[in-house]
């Protein structure tokens, strides 16, 4: 492409150099009285070579976009996609997910531009510079050189302008990305505005923020118009100034009607160009300003990662050992500190504990969605972070406290437990969970979409869907995290069974804010701020007296107390 950029840059550039050779002979053929055709037949030729030179270079290059352009931004959108996924559960905690999305796509349109700017403006115009100075120089060394003084004062004023130009920009942007953030978050809380009757009151909110842009974008527009007064202005004068120029030196018969020409569409081609630049100039620094922005956010080092020592999980077993585990979320505020946990194989252990406790932080760490500051978790003997993420977390199933599903087909939603399952497996399994029933009821069975996150099924029916997507996976270590929170009284019942058969052999550990649904498991561990106070079977949990049979005592209705009372 540079080298097509190159030869159609050369060719527009030579168009008044051949219509100079043509004037030259229209001249030469009036003075000699003989036939304009002949006398002008190679400078026509060389003309329509250069015409034609112009479509095919251009149209060669049009189709290499074509092939290019579009496989470009494929290629930074799926590394960039690739590169995110290895962050860390801490990393996208703070990050918006609509906000990285975006500064992907920003990045993959910059890239292309970035490139396209620099091939198809930046690059031209350095050939069609040099070759017109060069051609220039043959006519009229100081005319010449005037011209390459005065453009080159113009880039570069026209750079340093466009750098300046840049931090209104920024600002402008920063300004726009405010106010779509003020508006996703009102669309997002649009039930508290319904709910406090708030409309006029968001649009308030919104104004603000409005008017502030408007601000902002008047002052980036006026320092734009000043750039353009300056190009305008200085354009104008040295047109009148080259032309003048061009006819004294004609008047002292210093060149041909031919050389005045070209001297004067040169002139005019190469201002009518470099006016454009500093509009590049803005728009090029916009774009690697969006690069840079995008890719400083992506492009962080993984908090967590594979060793390249890494070897696949193997569970025989199924033992689980948490050895003097130190973890904290945010320093100074340990969750647990030289916590010890030995689970055998195929032990079922419920945790309990008031919310807030370190319940879930446990799961996180043995599916190392966080790391413990010190401290070793063993699988099998192995330790998890000796393992590869990948085969950890696939030898692992957890039902998460709040599922969250794609809007993707109940079908596919199911089927993520274990993508080679036959459709008849994902029905076996939604009919073990439960689902079966509220799934064949539902528009399109199915097929149904559930909705953005899957709003449009209940907390209830979410659970029972992710429910069916463990049991096609099928691991032999299970967690759940209050998996059946979000059920009614009489479908848990009914669901007892079901997860009777998924517990079936494996080592299992169930968070549980209804006692009763932990009392038949082989041992409870009881925390408080993330320290086991208790350990044993139901039974003798309560013979002890202790923290668990208060709780058991205080459970209204076969709840859990938010807080010790
Ligand atoms: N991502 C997080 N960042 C910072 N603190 C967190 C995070 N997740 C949980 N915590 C804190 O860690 C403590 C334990 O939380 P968690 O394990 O979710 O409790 P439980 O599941 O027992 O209710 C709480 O104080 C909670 O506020
Ligand atoms: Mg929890």
């Amino acid at each position: 492409m540079l080298v097509l950029e190159a030869a159609q840059a050369a060719c527009s550039i030579l168009l008044p150099y051949a219509i100079k050779k043509i004037m030259d002979a229209v001249a030469l053929a009036q003075l000699h009285k003989v036939e304009v055709w002949n006398e002008a037949e190679p400078a026509l030729w060389l003309f329509a070579g250069l015409n034609l030179g112009i479509v095919l270079f251009s149209r060669a290059s049009g189709a290499m976009l074509v092939l290019l352009g579009p496989t470009l931004r494929l290629q930074v959108r799926r590394e960039l996609f690739s590169y995110l996924q290895g962050h860390s559960q801490r990393y996208f905690l703070s990050h918006f997910a609509g906000s990285l999305a975006n500064r992907i796509s920003e990045v993959a349109l910059g890239v292309a531009n970035t490139i396209w700017t620099v091939l198809f403006d930046f690059w031209p115009l350095i050939i069609t510079f040099s070759v017109s100075l060069i051609l220039m120089m043959g006519v009229n060394l100081q005319l010449a050189l005037t011209l390459a003084l005065w453009i080159a004062v113009y880039v570069l004023i026209s750079f340093f302008l466009a750098l300046r130009c840049r931090r209104y920009a920024q600002k402008y942007a920063a300004a726009r990305s405010l106010v779509s953030g003020k508006i996703v978050d009102s669309v997002t809380n649009i039930q508290n505005a319904k709910l406090f009757a708030r409309r006029e009151y968001e649009q308030r909110y919104l104004e603000d923020y409005l008017v502030q842009e408007v601000v902002i974008a008047r002052r980036t527009f006026w320092f734009m118009e000043r750039i353009r007064w300056f190009q305008f202005v200085s354009a104008m004068i040295l047109m009148l100034g080259i032309i003048g120029y061009a006819l004294k030196i004609w008047s002292e018969n210093a060149m041909t009607v031919g050389e005045f020409a070209m001297s004067a569409s040169l002139s005019l081609m190469l201002i009518e160009q470099a006016r454009g630049l500093s509009r590049r100039f803005l728009e090029f620094f916009e774009y690697t300003g969006n690069i840079n922005d995008g890719v400083s956010r992506i492009i962080q080092s993984h908090e967590i990662m594979d060793r390249v020592d890494a070897q696949p999980l193997v569970v025989t077993h199924a033992t689980i050992q948490f050895q003097q585990i130190d973890f904290s979320y945010v320093n100074d505020r340990p969750v647990f500190q030289s916590l010890n946990i030995t689970i055998r194989s195929g032990e079922k252990i419920g945790l309990v504990g008031f919310s807030g406790s370190g319940k879930s932080t446990l799961f996180n760490l043995l599916l190392r969605l966080f790391e413990p500051q010190s401290g070793t978790i063993l699988i099998d003997q192995q330790n998890i972070q000796a393992v590869t993420q990948e085969s950890l977390r696939n030898s692992i199933t957890m039902i998460p406290q709040d599922p969250i599903l794609f809007h993707r087909s109940l079908l596919e939603n199911i089927r993520y437990g274990r993508l080679n399952a036959t459709d008849d497996e994902v029905i076996a399994a939604a009919q073990k969970a439960h689902a079966h029933e509220f799934i064949v009821a539902s528009e399109a069975g199915y097929q149904t979409l559930v909705g953005e996150r899957g709003v449009k099924l209940s907390g209830g029916q979410r659970q029972r869907i992710t429910l069916a997507r463990a049991i096609l996976k099928n691991t032999s270590i299970l967690l759940l995290d209050e998996a059946t929170s979000a059920l009614d009284s009489v479908t848990e019942h009914h669901i007892q069974d079901s997860l009777a058969y998924l517990m079936r052999d494996k080592t299992v550990m169930v968070i549980a804010h209804r006692l009763s649904t932990l009392s038949h498991l082989d041992r409870i561990l009881v925390f408080q701020q993330g320290e086991i106070v208790e350990d044993g079977s139901h039974n003798q949990l309560l013979q002890r007296e202790g923290h668990y049979a208060k709780m058991w005592s205080m459970q209204a209705g076969g709840f859990l107390p938010q807080s010790e009372l």
